[in-house]
């Protein structure tokens, strides 16, 4: 067992972050209780993962021995309720705050107590999530960056009541899972976010103001600063519409209008061209990756 008393890791959300959650616990060697709406949806998240393994076989990076074990330890399941054997849970459902407020409302009657209650949302206050259950000792923020295989990070977010012993266990498992943790306090935005979604936005508003083309802005940002992907690519490939409410959540929380959201980001999402998952926003793509 990898990290002692975490027998069976409880993964809320098989879409994009909880599955790439799910999928680097399992090949750890985590065996992970993957629920979602119901078990159709969990299953696709785990035949999603089967997919993305599979590249990584074609692509010679993993064996298919690798890919076998790590599938049979994904066990989806359609319900919260399975999770009560879990031993920690990380909820990657929707960014949606009343959604949450109810998953955690419903983990801490489930969850046997001393069983962590992490959440990956990337704006929502831990405190307020914590404040939804019994035990706020015991809930912390685990924010994951997509693609969650790929990227090193996981921040670490300290709600006001989380217990000293829940920031160490929580580390010591993100650790495990080959990530660096950086923690952060829980301000609206966090740290990566809160430096993030201003670059985003203000490439919307030189996009907006005609500053540059959209190729242009990306080409400048990825050639002149080294950035993997420029900031215009980057939004479509986080989603517009989950751009666009964090930049919401700083505005709000911070209230300071220097985060006012860019009137064109919010067309986009107006328009319901949400970027890559759509297969439309500031570029065109195809579906179905
Ligand atoms: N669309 C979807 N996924 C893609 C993709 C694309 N266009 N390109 C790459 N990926 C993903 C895939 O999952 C792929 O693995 P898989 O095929 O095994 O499933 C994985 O990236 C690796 O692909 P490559 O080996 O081809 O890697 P690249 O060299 O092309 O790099 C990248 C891809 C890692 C996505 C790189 O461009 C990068 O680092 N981009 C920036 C990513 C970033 O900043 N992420 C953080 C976002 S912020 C966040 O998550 C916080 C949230 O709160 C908003």
């Amino acid at each position: 067992m990898p990290v002692s008393q975490i027998a069976n890791l409880g993964v809320i959300g098989a879409g994009q972050m909880g599955g790439g959650i799910a999928r680097i616990a399992a090949e750890r060697g985590y065996r992970v209780l993957l629920a979602d709406i119901n078990l159709a949806s969990a299953e696709a998240g785990k035949a999603k993962i089967e997919r993305s393994l599979a590249r990584g076989v074609a692509k010679g990076k993993v064996s298919q021995e690798h890919v076998d074990d790590t599938l049979a330890r994904l066990v989806p399941v359609g319900s919260l309720e399975d999770l009560r054997e879990a031993d920690f849970v990380i909820e990657a459902a929707s960014e949606n705050v009343d959604l949450k407020l109810s998953i955690f409302e419903k983990l801490d009657a489930i969850c046997a107590p001393g069983v962590i209650l992490a959440s990956n949302t990337s704006s929502i206050s831990i405190t307020r999530i914590g404040a939804a259950t019994s035990r706020p000792g015991d809930v912390i923020g685990m924010h994951f960056m997509n693609p969650v295989h790929v990227m090193k990070l996981v921040e670490v977010i300290k709600g006001l009541r989380t217990d000293e012993e829940t920031i160490a266990r929580t580390v010591a498992l993100a650790e495990d899972l080959g990530k660096v943790c950086v923690e952060a306090r829980d301000i609206a935005g966090f740290a990566v976010n809160r430096i993030l979604m201003p670059m985003i936005n203000e490439a919307f508003y030189a996009l907006y103001e005609g500053i540059a083309s959209a190729e242009g802005i990306d080409a400048a940002m990825k050639l002149g600063t080294n950035q993997p992907m420029g900031p215009l690519q980057l939004a479509d490939f986080i989603g517009l519409d989950t751009c666009l409410a964090i930049m919401e959540v700083l505005h709000d929380g911070l209230g300071d209008g220097k985060y006012r959201p860019c009137p064109l980001l919010k067309n986009y999402v107006l328009a319901g061209d949400f970027g890559q998952k759509t297969g439309r926003g500031v570029y065109t793509y195809e579906k179905g990756r």
